[in-house]
C-alpha cells in the first residue's frame, strides 16, 4: 500500500473510531452481551458470563408469548426448509413470489379483517419504506406523527419528503388544534397502539373521531400488539372494537409471533400501490419460505390459543401491583412493557450488571437514543412462560438492587420516550 493510500485509510478509519467513542462518552454505545436461549426452556438462556457458561432468566425478550419455540412454529419452519430450501431465491418481481409468501399476506389481512396486505422483510422496513411510500403517493400529503413514534416511522415520514408535524404525545387537544390549523390538507396521522419504551395506550378511539371530523387518513403501528392484544391477536385495534375504522395497520412478526418481517394491510388498491412504489420492498430479495411458515403457524396458533394471552395479562397484573407494592417507580399504562425509572443510564447499566451477575436475571437498560438524553429506564417484558416463583424472585432482586443504588429519579410522562 502507498503512503498516501495508507494515510488515506487511516485518516478514515480515525472517522469512525471518533463515532463510536463519541457513543462510549455520551453512554450511547451499543453493548450487547452474549446470551444463547435454550430450546425447549424458554424463557431461561446462557449467559457466557466472564466465568463460563451460566443459565439465567431472561425478561426482556419481545418473545413474550414464546412462539419462536413453540413445536407448531419450528416444526413449519423445518418442514418447509427441507422441501423448499433456506432463501426465497430473489426480489418478489425477478424470482421470489412464493406460495408461502401469499399465504401469510392472505392470512395477515384476513386477522386484521382488511382487503389486502404486503409483507417486508422486518416491520423496520414497513414503516421506513411503506409509510414513506404511502405519504408520497398523496399529494401535498401533511404527516401528523406522535412525539412517541418508532424511529423507523420517523424514517419513513423524513424519507417521504412531506410535511410533517408533531403531536404532544397521546396528547388529543394538540392533535386536534394541529387538524385544525391545517384544514382542507390531506393529513396522514401516524401513532402507534402500544408504545415500545413506556408501554403506554393511544386513545385510538379518539384519534379515529377526529381522523373522521377532519377527513385524515389513519395509520396504525400495531408492532407490540400484534399476537397479544384483541381476539385472536388481532391488536389493539381489533379489541377496541375498532379495526374496520383504521385505514392502514402496520405490525411484526418479530415480537409476539417469534419470527421475522414486517407488515402493511388496508385496502387492495393501497397494498397494490405499495408493491409498486415502495422501493424497501421491491428491490430487496423475498423473506424466505421458512420463516413465512413459521409466521404462518405463529399466527394460526395464537388465533385458536389464547391460554398465552391469558397468562401474560395474568403475570404482567401481578408484576406490576408487586412492583407498586414494592415501592419501585413504574411507569403508568395498561401495557404488557413494563418500564422502571431509573434516569441515569450509567446507574441504569450498574444495575442491570448486578441483576445478572448476582441474580441471574437478564434485563437491559434502555437510554438515549431510544429515549430522551438524560432519561433511562428498566424494561421488563414478562412473558406467559414465566411462573410465579420467577415473578417473585425478579421483584425482590430489584428491590434490592433499588436499595443498592438508589436511582431517585421517578417516571415524568412528558419527558418519556
Ligand atoms: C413500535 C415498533 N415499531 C417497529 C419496530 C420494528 O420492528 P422489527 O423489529 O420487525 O423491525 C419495533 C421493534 O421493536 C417497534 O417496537
Amino acid at each position: 500500500m502507498t503512503e498516501t493510500a495508507f494515510a488515506g485509510r487511516m485518516r478514515h478509519e480515525k472517522f469512525f473510531t471518533g463515532a463510536a467513542n463519541k457513543r462510549r462518552d455520551d453512554l450511547s454505545y451499543h453493548a450487547s452481551i452474549l446470551v444463547e436461549r435454550i430450546p425447549g426452556r424458554f424463557p431461561y438462556a446462557t449467559w457466557n458470563s466472564p466465568e463460563g457458561p451460566r443459565d439465567v432468566a431472561v425478561w426482556c425478550s419481545n418473545d413474550q408469548l414464546g412462539m419462536s419455540q413453540h413445536p407448531r412454529v419450528v416444526g413449519a419452519m423445518v418442514q418447509t426448509v427441507l422441501h423448499a430450501g433456506a432463501g426465497a431465491g430473489g426480489t418478489r418481481d425477478t424470482c421470489g413470489t412464493n406460495r408461502m409468501l401469499l399465504d401469510l399476506e392472505a392470512e395477515i389481512a384476513d386477522l386484521h379483517r382488511k382487503q389486502a396486505a404486503v409483507l417486508f422483510t422486518s416491520g423496520y422496513t414497513a414503516n421506513s419504506a411503506g409509510l414513506s411510500a404511502i405519504a408520497r403517493l398523496v399529494p401535498r400529503c401533511l404527516v401528523i406523527s406522535d412525539e412517541h413514534n418508532h424511529h423507523s416511522m420517523i424514517e419513513g415520514i423524513s424519507k417521504s419528503g412531506c410535511k410533517k408535524r408533531i403531536w404532544r404525545h397521546n396528547d388529543l387537544e394538540h392533535l386536534e388544534q394541529i387538524l385544525k390549523e391545517e384544514r382542507g390538507r390531506p393529513t396522514l396521522i401516524a401513532f402507534e397502539s402500544i408504545y415500545a419504551m413506556s408501554g403506554d395506550v393511544a386513545p385510538i378511539r379518539q384519534i379515529c373521531d377526529l381522523a373522521r371530523r377532519f377527513g385524515a387518513i389513519t395509520y396504525l403501528n400495531e408492532a407490540n400488539a400484534v399476537g397479544i392484544c384483541g381476539a385472536g391477536g388481532a391488536g389493539m385495534a381489533e379489541r377496541e372494537g375498532l379495526a374496520s375504522r383504521i385505514d392502514i395497520i402496520e405490525g411484526t412478526l418479530a415480537h409476539a409471533y417469534g419470527c421475522l418481517g414486517g407488515y402493511i394491510t388496508g385496502r387492495t388498491v393501497l397494498v397494490d400501490a405499495l408493491r409498486s412504489h415502495a422501493l424497501g420492498y421491491a428491490f430487496t430479495n423475498a423473506l424466505p419460505p421458512p420463516l413465512c411458515a413459521a409466521s404462518l403457524a405463529a399466527i394460526r396458533h395464537l388465533r385458536e390459543s389464547s391460554w398465552e394471552r391469558e397468562r401474560l395479562a395474568q403475570n404482567v397484573a401481578t408484576l406490576r401491583a408487586a412492583l407498586t407494592r414494592a415501592g419501585l417507580p413504574v411507569g403508568p399504562g395498561e401495557g404488557h412493557i413494563l418500564s422502571l425509572a431509573v434516569g441515569d443510564i450509567a446507574v441504569a447499566r450498574a444495575m442491570c450488571d448486578a441483576l445478572l451477575a448476582d441474580f441471574g436475571l437478564h434485563l437491559r437498560p434502555t437510554g438515549y437514543p431510544a429515549v430522551p438524553r438524560d432519561t433511562a429506564y428498566l424494561r421488563i417484558l414478562p412473558s406467559s412462560h414465566h411462573d410465579k416463583t420467577m415473578l417473585t424472585v425478579l421483584v425482590n432482586a430489584l428491590a434490592e438492587v433499588w436499595r443498592r443504588f438508589e436511582p431517585s429519579w421517578r417516571y415524568q410522562p412528558d419527558a418519556a420516550e
